[in-house]
């Protein structure tokens, strides 16, 4: 959205003389309203979200209290419509916005709003701009933008009971063993940070895991090693849920419906089919190639917008994002548009020297669970050169050492040790000691809650089905909408 119409609307207050008040807002805060009433720390009856509407006449506009829910038969009758649909992705394109991004006033059409809102002392809702919220009372919103005022909402339980389970944060890890640092730094991090903002569901996705080659004897193993990693390195059951992927079926349902709105062609080019292809030319198949639709599925399944993960998958968050866009188009206004939450560590190379650490490069990687020894060992590997003094490398082991540095012993210690390099030289032995010492350091306390974890799994499976339990009903409500839009029997 351009912020053109946020500062038309600040124009618009000023010349009214209209007592307001524009709050900032952070960039990567999802355009729910739920993110901005726990963001802004306002009641859920403070937030007036506005609505569009199709009707046979034209756009228009709808604001409630968010602790209620519209009626549609009674707007249809207050606004003297016969046909009331939400407006499309492209009627928002046309007035110049964004989906999620609707202002309190400011647009050229009828404004409808009811009579709740005039209880609030302020109201707070969109400002045009997606960095800012409009904080104004009801009466002076009503006043100018000439609102029919008229009661069609009602407030349920179950309404506000939907609004406070809305998830707003998915990730998930494959379930192909240990996690490492590369795992932790660059998603499970940012897992932890964002439950304590947010709701999330944090999965290990077993599904994914099986379009490359695998153990099935190994499996379920594997996936309760994720959890367990997740677990020690700090998320919280009461905070965030934890999903087992399989466990929640709808996933492949949805999956199924949302690969009917994405080309073959385009997942054929995407690199980690390519690059997957060429790791097992013997096991090209089709889950492989859905592994981006079920992804998309993962994280709109719960209607996510944030989701924390390395650069490495962006490539499928855009592809989510088109599937959710062509959804929206076809059948309605259904899925947000997700965005990437980047964390410091959101790429993390590997120790050979080439491209990323990853599970499926044998010597690229260090496990949350290994020792102290088994870290030494790992780094002590690391191909050196002579140390310097000269120009520093920009690829390859070392500046890969020293960007390991830069993530554990912070970006100081990589600068001193880089002019070093350059002026008189370095002495890689002390440098890996002590970047042994500050992986472990950060790794010991996750290892000693995984010891007392290990001591009883039954538990961790037993909060794992009662997590799935709510899970499966909340991705149940969003196959049903889907069911519905897209016209199945019923
Ligand atoms: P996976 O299992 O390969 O990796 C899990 C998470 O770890 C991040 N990661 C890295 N980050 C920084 N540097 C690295 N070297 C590094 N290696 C791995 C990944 O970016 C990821 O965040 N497709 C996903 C799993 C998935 C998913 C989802 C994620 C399935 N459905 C829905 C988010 C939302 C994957 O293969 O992750």
């Amino acid at each position: 959205m351009k912020n053109s119409l946020k500062e038309k609307i600040a124009e618009q207050l000023k010349r009214a003389k209209i007592e307001h008040e524009f709050i900032v807002l952070p960039e990567d805060l999802p355009s729910d309203s739920l993110s901005h009433v726990r963001y802004l720390g306002i009641a859920i009856k403070e937030a007036v979200p506005t609505i569009l509407y199709r009707t046979e006449k034209g756009l228009i506009a709808a604001q409630r209290c968010m602790d209620s829910m519209i009626d549609e038969e009674k707007l249809k009758k207050l606004a003297g419509a016969k046909q009331l649909t939400f407006a499309t992705k492209k009627d928002l394109e046309e007035l110049g916005l964004e989906s999620g991004y609707v202002p309190l006033m400011g647009l050229n059409i009828p404004y409808y709003t009811d009579r709740r809102v005039l209880e609030l002392k302020k109201a707070y809702g969109g400002s045009g701009s997606k960095v800012f919220n409009l904080k104004i009372s009801p009466h002076e919103l009503v006043k100018i933008n000439k609102a029919i005022l008229g009661e069609f909402t009602k407030i349920t339980t179950e309404a506000s009971m939907k609004v406070d389970s809305k998830i707003q944060v998915y990730s998930g890890t494959r379930a192909t063993g240990r996690l490492h640092l590369g795992n932790y730094l660059g998603a499970v991090k940012g897992y932890i940070e964002l439950q304590q903002k947010y709701s999330c569901v944090y999965s290990v996705v077993d599904l994914h895991a099986i379009t490359t080659p695998y153990d099935k004897d190994q499996l379920s193993q594997n996936t309760l090693n994720v959890v367990m990693d997740y677990l020690s390195a700090g998320l919280n059951t009461e905070k965030s849920f934890i999903e087992v992927q399989s466990l929640v079926p709808q996933h492949m349902e949805l999956a199924y419906y949302l690969g009917t709105l994405y080309p073959v062609s385009r997942l054929e080019d995407l690199p980690t089919y390519k690059e997957k292809k060429a790791q097992f030319p013997k096991y090209i198949n089709i889950g492989l190639l859905y592994y981006p639709v079920l992804m998309a599925a993962d994280i709109l399944l719960y209607k996510a917008s944030l989701v924390p993960v390395g650069v490495d998958q962006e490539p499928h968050l855009e592809v989510t994002r088109e599937i959710a866009r062509n959804f929206n188009r076809e059948y309605g206004e259904t899925f947000p548009e997700p965005h990437r939450f980047a964390t410091p560590g959101e790429y993390v190379p590997s120790l050979t020297g080439e491209g990323k650490m990853s599970k499926t490069k044998e010597g690229s990687y260090i496990n949350l669970v290994d020792n102290k020894d088994t870290i030494k060992q790992k780094i002590a590997r690391v191909v050196t050169d002579s140390g310097g003094p000269g120009e520093l490398p920009k690829s390859g082991s070392v500046a890969n050492l020293l960007k390991l540095v830069e993530l554990f012993q912070g970006k100081e210690t990589a600068e001193e040790y880089k002019k070093l390099y350059q002026v008189s030289g370095i002495k890689y032995q002390v440098i890996k000691s002590n970047l042994s010492e500050a992986i472990f350091k950060e790794l010991m306390p996750i290892q000693e809650k995984r010891k007392k974890l290990e001591e009883n799994p039954g538990e961790v499976k037993e909060m794992l089905f009662e997590h799935a339990k709510k899970l499966r009903k909340l991705a149940q409500e969003t196959v049903d909408e889907v069911k519905e839009k897209m016209g199945f029997f019923k």
